[in-house]
């Protein structure tokens, strides 16, 4: 078996030894060129005069081009063409780059690109929600609203109402590895481009425009990503486009890296988001109605914005089945960095809209959020081709609170949790839904097992017993005050962009039985390129080494989508499958007319076998392929994002977490003291990898709403641009206790060994340590905290200065 077991990374000795070669490590020609790109240094405005002669002149450069000299597109949008590579006139925002330097070496070009003599009229620049919503800068015509049921008659009537307002910053995707390029011209014209991308065929398609030649003219090559998180979705098009257009000029081998503050003021990041609410609900805390504004700062140019802005209305609901909701979008246009992908894709701003909004209920009621948040969750259906998950999962639910992996390994059952009655607190309900129950988009929710799933967490974080201890640590503690939430997540999993959904593979199988493995999804530390490989492996029936990962390559699987939405191993690993069982029905034929089965290295057929490597000779010289290509589209999704409606996603990902932290009023600063995480990541592929995958989720949803902080000022200038002022979590920051757990119910639907995708949905669980934080500032006094995000320190402190006063 391959499946589902704790396979480490197969780059993992290399990434922790520094072996691994990522773009900038790869041996460059002779002659290699080096790039630079001069920025701009207004947020908006019209150039007036440029004077490069300087940069010209300076030592090692031999060339400088501005948008004239580009041969043909000057474009490098993955949306609409409305990005140009450098500016025609117009400065959009500060960081836009405007000329391109090459040189003999990389510090040669970035030294003389600090030379030019750029004059401006500068005009006042919209930088803020606020602008642009008084400018009526919009992208699309104005806002797009998803409506269900009657929310204004249903807010009319309701029996509690409440308004409140969320501020929720951006994130600097700080992958460690920054954004680089290398291209290397052909015979022919033809290209070679090595990038650091998630999106090898959109590197082609933009690099072909720029250069003039047809797609099949330029081979993109991808090994591994050092982070990309969404960052390297679009962002990487400019290096790639601007390393390909001088390579075409000069005939040469061209190379391009941001250095790390150019990184952060040139490219896009998430979105920054304030989400307005009017939420109408009973005395339990039952949700009647809701009416969520969201506005998303998008930056310069469209980029991902409006699927990101999507996206966060499909997350509205989160996990609850909400009657009557509105949810409006104003998508604004703003002379900022062009914001793009970032884990979770807007739907973490959307979660956080509806987990505040729980979190002000409750306050409210003076109800446990907990309760709150059970009063609206979806309810699990009955029928479903997994009718009872929980009996099923309870048993593989592994011990927490104490050694995780050894409880995994040992297969350790939570003795509380032999059946639902034994969960406190809710579960002895039934959570059962009668009825369809969809969401506001009109999706039938009818695979939920968030019920089960907090009902298992309550019990083995010891969710009750520890608020409890909370309370009673802070009638005692003048200074120092505790915080606990717990919240869910349900997050859809598909590209809401219908035709995304499909994705290609190429197999080979050699004459001594090994494999070679190619498909169209990226490393970027994530562990798909195992996961894929263990898929094949499992397939063939042949130990994991016997499968060879190579690059990702244009020339080998074409026309993919970007490594993207989660869905890499959903999409490869089926169109993996798909190419192997080509292959093993092939070698069958040559051996049987019986049944041939793959297991254990053997080939078995009509009561006697083979090894693997002799099937595959036997194949050979029977003159039979050994070599297939594999394809994969994901069914039953079909959505119409104008009116809103439609079946976006194949299925949801579930999971919740519980975070205790502690926080000193005096100063705000404050310290994760335990974090239990338990997540649904269906049948597991690799419970390895996908634990590390939630782990390092959390944290960064951690960081994004408590330290990570981007500040711009009145000019429109990032002054956040490198780490000595943009705090990403440290190894430090880790929570004292943490506790991951998967829960191991088979996926409903029919995906890749029944398993689940796992990339973006952990990052949500992050919100658990806000809203913590919120439950300790309350401690404070009798108001709402009402904390933004990120909540730093700093906020943190006026927010219990405030309640104090
Ligand atoms: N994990 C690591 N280590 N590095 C990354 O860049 N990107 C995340 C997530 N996990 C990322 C990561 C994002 S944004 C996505 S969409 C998924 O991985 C993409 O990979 P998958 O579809 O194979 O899960
Ligand atoms: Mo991930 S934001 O879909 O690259």
């Amino acid at each position: 078996m391959s499946v589902g077991k704790h396979t480490a990374h197969d780059a993992g000795p290399l990434h922790v030894t520094g072996a691994a070669r990522y773009t900038d490590d790869i041996p460059t020609p002779r002659g290699t060129l080096h790039l630079a790109f001069g920025l701009s240094t207004i947020a908006r405005g019209k150039i007036t005069s440029m004077d490069l002669d300087a940069v010209r002149k300076a030592d090692g450069v031999l060339d400088v081009l501005v948008a004239d000299d580009l041969p043909h597109d000057n474009d490098v949008s993955p949306s609409i063409h409305d990005e140009p590579l450098l500016a025609t006139g117009r400065v959009h925002y500060l960081g836009q780059p405007l000329f391109l330097v090459v040189a003999t070496s990389h510090l040669a070009a970035r030294k003389a690109a600090r030379r030019a003599q750029v004059e401006y009229t500068e005009e006042t620049p919209l930088l803020t929600i606020d602008h642009a919503m008084a400018a009526k800068s919009h992208f699309e015509d104005g806002p797009r609203i998803y409506t269900k049921g009657d929310p204004d008659g249903a807010l009319a009537g309701a029996a509690n109402r409440l308004q409140g307002r969320v501020e929720i910053g951006g994130q600097e995707h700080f992958y460690l590895e920054g954004h680089a390029a290398l291209a290397v011209p052909q015979d022919n014209g033809d290209m070679v481009v090595h990038a650091s991308s998630q999106h090898p065929t959109e590197i082609q398609h933009k690099v072909a425009e720029a250069i003039g030649t047809p797609m099949h003219a330029v081979r993109v090559e991808v090994r591994r990503m050092g982070g990309g998180f969404g960052g390297k979705e679009s962002q990487g098009n400019a290096l790639c486009v601007a390393c390909a257009v001088v390579a075409q000029k000069h005939r040469a081998p061209v190379k391009m890296r941001y250095d790390r503050d150019d990184d952060m003021i040139v490219t896009g990041k998430r979105h920054e988001f304030r989400i307005d609410y009017d939420v109408g609900f009973d005395d339990t805390g039952r949700i009647t109605a809701v009416d969520f504004t969201q506005y998303a700062r998008c930056g310069w140019a469209q980029d991902l914005s409006l699927p990101v802005a999507d996206r966060a209305m499909l997350h509205a609901d989160n996990a609850y089945n909400l009657d009557h909701a509105r949810i409006t979008s104003h998508r604004l246009k703003t002379n900022t960095q062009s914001n793009t992908a970032f884990r979770g894709f807007g739907g973490p701003q959307g979660i956080v809209g509806i987990e505040r909004v729980m979190d002000h209920i409750a306050h409210h009621l003076g109800l446990d959020p907990l309760q709150v948040r059970r009063e609206n969750f979806y309810a699990s259906m009955v029928g479903g081709a997994d009718a009872s998950p929980l009996s099923d999962a309870a048993h593989r639910l592994p011990a927490m609170g104490g050694n995780i992996s050894e409880a995994m390994k040992s297969g350790a059952a939570h003795e509380d949790l032999t059946s639902r009655g034994a969960a406190p607190a809710g579960g002895g309900e039934v959570h059962v839904a009668p009825e369809p129950q969809t969401t506001p988009y009109g999706m039938k929710v009818t695979d939920s097992i968030i019920c089960e799933m907090v009902d298992a967490l309550e019990v083995s974080s010891d969710y009750q017993a520890r608020r409890k201890a909370v309370a009673a640590w802070n009638d005692k503690n003048p200074v120092l005050k505790r915080g606990i939430a717990l919240t869910p997540v349900k997050f859809g999993i598909s590209f809401t962009l219908t035709h995304l959904n499909q994705a290609g593979a190429l197999v080979h199988v050699y004459q001594d039985g090994s494999i070679h493995l190619n498909h169209g999804g990226t490393e970027m530390g994530q562990g798909l390129f195992t996961k894929v490989a263990q898929v094949a492996a499992q397939s063939f029936g042949v130990p994991l080494d016997a499968v060879k990962i190579t690059a990702t390559d244009t020339g080998k699987v074409p026309n993919t989508s970007a490594t993207a939405a989660s869905s890499g191993s959903d999409l490869n690993g089926m169109a993996v499958l798909n190419a192997c069982e080509t292959i093993k029905a092939r070698i069958g034929t040559v051996l049987s007319e019986g049944e041939v089965r793959f297991e254990e290295g053997r080939v078995r057929f009509d009561g006697t076998e083979l090894s693997f490597a002799e099937a595959a000779a036997k194949a050979y010289q029977n003159r039979v392929s050994l070599s297939a290509t594999g394809f994969y589209a994901t069914p039953d999704v079909e959505w119409d994002r104008i009116k809103g409606h439609g079946r976006p996603f194949f299925y949801f990902a579930y999971g919740a977490a519980v975070t205790e932290v502690v926080v000193d009023t005096l100063t705000g600063e404050n310290r994760i003291l335990r974090a239990d995480i338990l997540h649904d990541c269906g049948r597991s592929l690799n419970p390895a990898l996908d634990i590390g995958q939630i782990e390092g989720g959390y944290v960064q949803g951690v960081g994004w709403l408590t330290t990570e902080e981007l500040v711009w000022d009145d000019k429109g200038r990032l002054t956040t641009h490198a780490p000595a002022t943009y705090k990403i979590p440290a190894a430090s920051d880790r929570p004292e206790v943490f506790n991951v757990a998967l829960w191991d119910g088979a996926n409903r639907a029919e995906t890749v060994f029944k398993s689940k995708a796992v990339g973006e949905p952990p990052l949500m669980h992050g919100i658990s340590a806000w809203l913590a934080l919120s439950d300790a500032v309350s401690a404070c006094g009798d108001g709402y905290p009402d904390l933004d995000a990120p909540a730093t320190a700093e906020r943190v402190l006026m927010a219990c200065q405030k309640l104090r006063a």
